[in-house]
């Protein structure tokens, strides 16, 4: 057995559980809790990853919840419905969210809009709203999915980045607050990784952008190492050699060195 398989949990909650690193986080924990909660906005996804994770194990309870979280009455509507079944999470993943690669004068307000709601603010109305039962409980883990990106101001990934580093930032400060309920909060700062973040986030006609091919950490990786980081109650994991080494440079880097690295990314 090994470290990881050692946690079990009683429910999970995963957002983002359609696609990428959600639903890896989903099949990763199949034998690890007792109730999983899906939540994501396609339906048909949800659906066969249910009948998937209960063919695999047919003891776990799945329950799905089709939400889109940009609307505070869709996540409203969850958590009524989450505390009228008598769910009660011990384990929240925060994961939902999205990335948009274009200048800021260049962007769509919409979508910069949805971006900020997916990535902070229903990641803190979910985390307010459970808090609460952990606390009354006596323990819980939340994990907060961040990015690499959250330690560095990127132009052209301006308001991606700034969202991460309110999501890495938020879990530090939560962290310690607590810390003396028992309840561990992690947040995980992958480099790049294979999903569909990139066609979600990329305009069409967006090239990939230089050396980043070296930087890929396969998904099955960044969620093993993810929860075995929980299990050690790490305040943060970067997933992959590569990937820690960059977070270790830009932390010993001065702002002046960045500035003038992050310049060289702005296109013509
Ligand atoms: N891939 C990377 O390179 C990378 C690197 C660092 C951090 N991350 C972070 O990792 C997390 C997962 O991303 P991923 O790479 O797995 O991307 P992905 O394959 O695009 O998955 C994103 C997930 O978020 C869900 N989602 C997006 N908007 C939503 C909304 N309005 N309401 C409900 N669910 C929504 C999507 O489900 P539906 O579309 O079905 O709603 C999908 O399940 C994100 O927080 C991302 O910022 C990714």
């Amino acid at each position: 057995m090994s470290e990881c398989d050692e946690s079990f949990y009683d429910s999970v909650l995963i957002t983002g559980a359609s696609g990428g690193i959600g639903e890896e986080f989903a099949r990763q924990l199949v034998f690890r809790c007792r109730q999983m909660i899906l939540v994501a906005r396609r339906e048909d996804r949800l659906i066969d990853l249910a009948a998937e994770l209960r063919r695999e194990n047919p003891g776990l309870e799945v329950v799905i919840f089709v939400v889109d979280l940009t609307f505070s009455d869709e996540r409203e509507k969850l958590l009524r419905e989450l505390l009228n079944d008598g769910v009660n999470p011990d384990l929240l993943i925060n994961n939902a969210g999205m990335g948009d690669y274009r200048r800021v004068a260049d962007s769509e307000w919409d979508k910069t809009d949805d971006m900020m709601q997916v990535n902070m603010t229903a990641l803190t109305h979910l985390t307010h709203s459970l808090v609460p039962q952990m606390r009354e409980r006596g323990s819980g883990a939340i994990l907060n999915v961040s990015s690499l990106a959250s330690l560095l101001a990127m132009p052209e990934f301006a308001v991606y980045a700034a969202t991460k580093a309110y999501v890495t930032s938020f879990s530090e400060a939560l962290r310690l607050e607590l810390k003396a309920d028992n309840i561990s909060v992690m947040a995980l700062c992958p480099g790049p990784v294979r999903t569909e973040f990139g066609s979600v986030a990329m305009p069409a006609d967006a090239k990939e952008l230089p050396g980043r091919d070296a930087f890929y950490v396969d998904k099955s990786d960044v969620v093993s190492q993810a929860l075995t980081g929980l299990r050690r109650q790490k305040a943060r994991v970067y997933p992959g050699w590569k990937v820690r080494l960059v977070a270790a440079g830009i932390s010993l880097l001065p702002l002046a060195a960045i500035r003038l690295l992050m310049s060289r990314r702005v296109s013509d």
